[in-house]
């Protein structure tokens, strides 16, 4: 196992009704501007609970963050947070609206030309606004990580950046609010926490056993736990257990010590740039090709995901292995997330596309070992279609 520090100051407050707590979280007179989405908040009354837990507080809101948030949407936000007196910014909403708010963060302090933060993986940031989230949809992480994945409409570009002054100052997970999702986004949680674990994962082995079988027990509990939440909508336990597994499936633990991969992510997020598909559909499509084209490399975790997660133990190792990706592939076909690029109306010329896109990126050496090819992604590619 690497060497590593582990650090992550987010504060969870997890369980129904915990909404009203977060009146302890924020200093009292604070001006909080408070971000959100497209409306869903307003119409499962997470909105009025919010606002009623702000009662101390000056509150401003910006409204209309839409999914894969656009740094021109949020421009705009910057533009009125600078001209207000904010201390504090509560983002309430799914991934996009979190991520959106993280850069919102981060580009009312700085000098420059606040693209340059995305551009550049976040390395310009000096300092950011503090802020709290009230999450809705279990599924990126974004809740308790540093991360946050930023399109710019112009440039058809999609791009993850990081610091270490993102990590939101709490969270709350209230599983009572995810019922009120639709069926299509239960699934893209699923499959999207679902992948993150394997990003790091199924790489390959170092030894480090606690975050194997941390790993294995995240994806053990999403293929118990995800179908039901679609047969059960208001199943609490159900989305209790889903909505920490993707927390914690994303939130630095299990990568310590262990190499990451992310290639799937990083192929998926230049689908979504170039077609608006949704982010855990590109990733129900990329992954089951990713994991055969490189079944030589990953091996040896590939075989161990086999066993211990599918209970696979017959026939030669190859035949294992695509036994493994077969039952995966299954998975997200049973939360209702097809896995095949015409299944969403994408045919054969995305693949040149999203090629010259990840050079343009300089995506041109992924995976954990920095030897997945432009190249090689033009071939997986053709297998997704
Ligand atoms: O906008 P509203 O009206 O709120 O509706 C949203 C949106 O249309 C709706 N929704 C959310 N909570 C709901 C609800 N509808 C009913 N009831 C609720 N309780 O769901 C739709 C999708 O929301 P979005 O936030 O876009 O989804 P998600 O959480 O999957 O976030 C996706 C974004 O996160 C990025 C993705 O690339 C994508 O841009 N990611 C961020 C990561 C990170 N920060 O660490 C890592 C991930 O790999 C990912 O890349
Ligand atoms: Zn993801």
């Amino acid at each position: 196992m690497n060497n590593f520090t582990f650090y992550n100051p987010t504060k969870i407050l997890f369980g129904e009704g915990r909404i009203r707590d977060i009146a302890g979280e924020i200093p009292e007179g604070s001006g909080v501007m408070m971000t959100y989405g497209g409306g869903s908040i307003r119409r499962n009354g997470v909105y009025d609970e919010v606002m009623t837990a702000l009662q101390g507080c000056a509150v401003e809101e910006f409204g209309g963050i839409e999914p894969n948030p656009t740094y021109e949407t949020l421009m705009r936000c910057v533009e009125l947070v600078r001209k207000s007196k904010i201390d504090f910014l509560l983002a309430v909403g799914g991934g996009s609206v979190i991520d959106g708010t993280k850069f919102i963060a981060a580009a009312v302090p700085y000098d420059g030309e606040p693209w340059e933060i995305v551009a550049h993986y976040g390395k310009p940031v000096k300092s950011s606004i503090p802020f709290g989230t009230v999450l809705t949809l279990p599924a990126t992480g974004s809740e308790m990580n540093n991360g946050a994945v930023i399109t710019n409409r112009a440039l058809n570009a999609k791009l993850p950046f990081m610091h270490p002054s993102l990590f939101p100052r709490f969270s709350v997970l209230d599983p009572a609010k995810t019922y009120t999702l639709p069926p299509g986004q239960i699934g893209n949680g699923v499959v999207d926490t679902f992948v993150h674990v394997m990003e790091q994962y199924l790489t390959y082995p170092v030894d480090g056993k606690v975050q194997d079988r941390f790993a294995e027990g995240l994806l053990l509990t999403l293929i118990e736990e995800g179908p039901k939440a679609l047969a059960e909508p208001e199943n609490y336990n159900v989305r209790a257990n889903l909505m920490w597994c993707a927390t914690l499936g994303l939130n630095g633990l299990i990568s310590v010590g262990v190499p990451q991969d992310w290639a799937t992510h990083m192929i998926g997020h230049e689908i979504t740039a170039l077609r608006g598909l949704d982010h855990g559909r590109t990733l129900a499509v990329v992954l089951p090709v990713m994991m055969k084209a490189r079944s030589e490399e990953k091996k040896a975790k590939l075989l161990q995901y086999a066993e211990r997660v599918w209970g696979v133990r017959e026939g030669d190792d190859a035949s294992r292995i695509d036994a493994a990706i077969e039952k995966t592939r299954d998975f997200f076909e049973s939360m209702q997330v097809p896995t095949r690029l015409c299944d969403y109306g994408i045919g054969a010329d995305i693949v040149g596309e999203v090629v010259e896109q990840l050079k343009a990126h300089g995506m041109i050496k992924l995976g954990e070992k920095r030897d997945v090819t432009p190249q090689q992604v033009e071939t997986m590619l053709k297998e997704c279609l």
